[in-house]
């Protein structure tokens, strides 16, 4: 109801502008007892995933909200899970503006923004005051500036200093808008990024006395036998999930629309078979022994249903959650 009145206004707005006021504005309704005018209440459907228990299947995706300014909004929108970041160990700018793009004929968005985020200990301090109690995934990324053989330190770094308040830990590797992020997708940069965030993972599990399961997210643009490879080596390092996927670059689906020649990542219903078809041949290569959370397009009961099908544990949403509104989540939910 009050998502169908805004929604027209916030179309009219520069993309990017909106999503800021949206955040200001939940941020400011969760700190007030308004929060109940987002509260709905959503059917529970339990589901254990990397050993954690959630209220439901349906979670929302890495990137709405970066630094967790409005956990608790969307917590009362009825997601179960709630994915952070993706956060960098410093503060960064992104990349210039204009850097998000709407293509409404195709519910997608096209985004460049290059992890704008207020850096990882501003992340941490709202973590720590958050009444959310659902499960909060945290996304962990490089900073620009850091060149790409030294990106473990950033991991590493970020690793840590979210390790106690998160319910679980995201390596985004698929962010088509980091320079050669993508490229530790692969072979023995893969292998060894995973070696050393696995010794981690132990170390501060003795430590905080904790398990905290880690996943990796990938992109919907790779070959067959790259998706067997990173297969291969999740079962070896005994990553805890693997979150199918990212935007893509692909442009074959939006030609001709508007904006469709930006650069960035393609996000929204054009995703939807693309990850869905990656989502198929992890689970053939994964064979249950980890888990997938399916993302890319989902934006009805039908395409939600398409990615637990084809193996994916839980499910995300960003794009169709702006073109739809929360009304989509409940819905969903409600018929799985
Ligand atoms: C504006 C925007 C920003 C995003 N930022 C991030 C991010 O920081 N980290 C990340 O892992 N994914 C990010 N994503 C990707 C989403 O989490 C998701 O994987 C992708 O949009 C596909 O899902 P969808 O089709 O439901 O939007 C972003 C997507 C959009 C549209």
């Amino acid at each position: 109801m009050l998502y169908s009145l805004l929604k027209p206004l916030l179309l009219q707005l520069d993309a990017e502008y909106a999503h800021d006021l949206t955040i200001k504005l939940l941020r400011k309704v969760s700190e007030t007892p308004l929060l109940w005018l987002l509260r709905q209440r959503v059917a529970v459907k339990p589901v254990t995933c990397m050993g954690l228990n959630f209220k439901n299947p349906v979670g929302l995706a890495a990137g709405l909200d970066k630094n967790g300014e409005a956990i608790e909004a969307f917590g009362a929108m009825g997601f179960a899970f709630i994915e952070v970041g993706t956060v960098t160990p410093r503060a960064q700018d992104g990349q210039a503006r204009p850097r998000l793009f709407r293509i409404k004929e195709a519910e997608a968005f096209i985004n460049r923004l290059g992890f704008n985020n207020l850096g990882v200990d501003y992340l941490v301090e709202r973590l720590k005051n958050s009444r959310y109690d659902g499960i909060i995934g945290v996304n962990i990324g490089k900073n620009a500036d850091t060149p790409i053989e030294q990106a473990h330190d950033d991991y590493l770094h970020c690793l840590q200093k979210v390790y106690p308040y998160a319910g679980y830990v995201v390596l985004n590797l698929s962010s088509p808008n980091t320079a050669a992020l993508r490229s530790l997708q692969y072979g023995a940069a893969l292998d060894n990024l995973l070696t050393v965030i696995k010794a981690q993972q132990t170390a501060l599990q003795q430590q905080h006395g904790r398990t905290v399961p880690i996943a990796i997210k990938i992109a919907p643009d790779l070959e067959i036998s790259e998706i067997i490879q990173i297969a291969d080596t999740v079962l070896r390092h005994q990553i805890d999930g693997v979150i199918a996927t990212n935007s893509t670059l692909d442009r074959q689906l939006v030609r001709g629309l508007s904006h469709c020649n930006e650069q960035g990542g393609l996000s929204g219903r054009p995703l939807q078979q693309r990850s869905t078809q990656i989502i198929t041949l992890l689970a053939k290569e994964l064979q249950g022994k980890t888990a997938i959370i399916g993302v890319g397009g989902i934006d009805s009961l039908t395409a939600a249903r398409e990615k637990l099908q084809a193996g994916a544990t839980l499910l995300q949403l960003y794009s169709s959650l702006i073109y739809h509104g929360p009304a989509l989540v409940k819905h969903i939910i409600a018929h799985l």
